[in-house]
C-alpha cells in the first residue's frame, strides 16, 4: 500500500512536471520573456498536488491548446489501456480455464455452477468453487492477474515482482488426521508469513532441509510432519528452482488471531501456483502442480501417520496456545450454570412466599438441611 502511494506520488509529480514544462514552453512562446530557470525550480519544490494546480490554472486562462491536447491524449491513453487490460485479462482467464477445469472435473463431482467453472464478475474477479471429493469438503480458488489497466499498479507489480497466480484453498475433512501447521514459501515472503500468519507464528518455526532449494523456507512444528510432507513428492517440486508452486500451507489453525474462544477450527490446504506466460509447456506444468495439490489431499489423510508422541506434542502445543481461550470458555460455562441455579432459586423462593406459615416453616427446615449438606460436600471436595 505504501509503495503504491509512493509510486502514485512519483507519477503525479512527473505529470505535473510535464504539464509545467508544456506551460513554460507556451509562456515562452506567447510572452517571449519568461526566464527558463523560473520553471525549473517550480516543479520539484511544490508538492505534487500544488504543482498540478499551479500548472493547470495558467493553462486554462491562457487557452493553452498544447497542454490540453496532452491531457486529452493521456486520458485517451488511459481508457484505451483499460480496455486493452481487461481484454487481456479475459483472454488469459479463458486460456487457463481449460486446464484448471479439466483437473477440477477429474477430481470433484460438482464444479462451478455445473455449467461454467469460473465465476466471472468482472475481468478482475475470477473465482471457482468445487465440491464432492473424498477427504475434503470443498475447494475454492481465484486467479490473480496483473492490474494491466492501471499504470501505477502495474509499475508496483513490476517493482514487487508480483506474478500472475492461481490461489487455491481446500477445506479438508476434520477427523481424518491430526491437525498440524506446515508451510513452504519463497524466502522473500518468509518474513511476512512468519510474522503475519497467526497459525505459523504461534505454532511453527523455520526448519532447514537440504531436500529443497535454498530459496525455499520451510515452516513446521514437528519433525515427523516435515519429513512426511516432503516425502509426498513435495521435496522434488520444491527442489526445482523454477517450480511453479510458489507457496503451500497445511494448517488446522486460523491465519488470524481469533477474537473469541468460539472460533472455527478448520483444516486447510492452501496453494499458490504461479501462472507463467501460457504455452503448451507451461500449461502442462500448471496442470501437474494442480494435480499434485489434489493428490496431497489424499496423501495427508491416508498416508501421513504420526507417532503417538508427535500427536501428543501437537495437542499440547494447541492446548498451550489456546489456554486463555479455554479458560474463558470454562468461565462462561460456570457463569451460565450459576445463572440458571440462581433463577431456579428465585422461582422457588417466590413459591415459598405464597405458602401458608406452617408449610413455609417445614420448607425452610428442609432447605437448611439441604444447604448444610451442600456446604459439607463442598468442603470435603476441597479437602481432597
Ligand atoms: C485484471 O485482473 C486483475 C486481478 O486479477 C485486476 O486487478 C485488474 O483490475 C484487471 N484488469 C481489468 C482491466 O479489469
Ligand atoms: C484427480 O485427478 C487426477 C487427474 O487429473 C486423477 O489421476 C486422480 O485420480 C483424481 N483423484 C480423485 C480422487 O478423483
Amino acid at each position: 500500500m505504501l509503495r503504491i502511494a509512493k509510486l502514485s506520488l512519483v507519477a503525479l509529480s512527473s505529470i505535473a512536471l510535464l504539464a509545467t514544462k508544456a506551460v513554460a514552453d507556451e509562456l515562452e512562446h506567447v510572452a517571449g520573456e519568461v526566464p527558463p530557470q523560473n520553471t525549473e525550480t517550480k516543479a520539484p519544490t511544490g508538492g505534487p498536488a500544488g504543482a498540478t494546480t499551479a500548472a493547470v490554472a495558467p493553462v486554462l486562462s491562457l487557452g493553452n491548446y498544447k497542454t490540453e491536447a496532452l491531457l486529452i491524449a493521456l486520458a485517451i491513453g488511459l481508457v484505451a489501456n483499460y480496455f486493452h487490460g481487461s481484454r487481456k485479462n479475459l483472454s488469459l482467464s479463458k486460456i487457463w480455464e481449460k486446464p484448471i477445469s479439466e483437473v477440477l472435473h477429474a477430481n470433484f463431482s460438482l464444479v462451478g455452477d455445473g455449467k461454467q467453472v469460473f465465476e466471472r464478475d468482472s475481468a478482475a474477479d475470477m473465482l471457482f468453487y468445487a465440491s464432492g471429493r473424498r477427504h475434503c469438503k470443498f475447494a475454492q480458488g481465484h486467479m490473480v492477474l496483473k492490474a494491466r489497466q492501471d499504470a501505477i499498479a502495474l509499475l508496483n507489480d513490476l517493482a514487487a515482482n508480483n506474478q500472475e497466480r492461481l490461489e487455491i484453498e481446500i477445506t479438508l475433512n476434520d477427523d481424518e488426521f491430526s491437525g498440524f501447521v506446515f508451510a513452504a514459501v519463497p524466502q522473500k515472503r518468509s518474513k511476512a508469513v512468519g510474522r503475519d500468519r497467526y497459525d505459523i507464528s504461534t505454532l511453527a518455526k523455520v526448519v532447514s532441509s537440504d531436500k529443497v532449494a535454498p530459496k525455499v523456507v520451510l515452516f513446521s512444528e514437528n519433525g515427523d510432519v516435515t519429513s512426511q510432507m516432503l516425502e509426498s513428492g513435495l521435496s522434488d517440486i520444491l527442489a526445482d528452482e523454477r517450480s511453479l508452486l510458489e507457496e503451500i500451507y497445511v494448517s488446522d489453525t486460523p491465519t488470524e488471531k481469533p477474537e473469541s474462544h468460539e472460533f472455527k477450527r478448520e483444516k486447510k490446504l492452501t496453494a499458490v501456483i504461479r501462472l507463467p506466460e501460457p504455452t503448451d509447456e507451461s500449461i502442462k506444468k500448471v496442470r501437474e502442480i494442480l494435480e499434485f495439490v489434489f493428490y496431497l489431499v489424499d496423501y495427508i489423510s491416508e498416508t501421513i501417520t504420526l507417532r503417538p508422541e508427535a500427536v501428543r506434542k501437537l495437542t499440547k502445543a494447541r492446548d498451550e496456545a489456546f489456554k486463555e481461550f479455554a479458560r474463558v470458555a470454562e468461565q462462561e460455562k460456570q457463569d451460565a450454570l450459576a445463572k440458571t441455579l440462581a433463577e431456579k432459586r428465585r422461582i422457588e423462593l417466590e413459591e415459598v412466599a405464597k405458602m401458608a406459615p406452617e408449610q413455609r416453616r417445614k420448607w425452610e427446615e428442609k432447605d437448611r438441611k439441604k444447604q448444610l449438606k451442600k456446604e459439607q460436600s463442598k468442603r470435603v471436595r476441597r479437602v481432597r
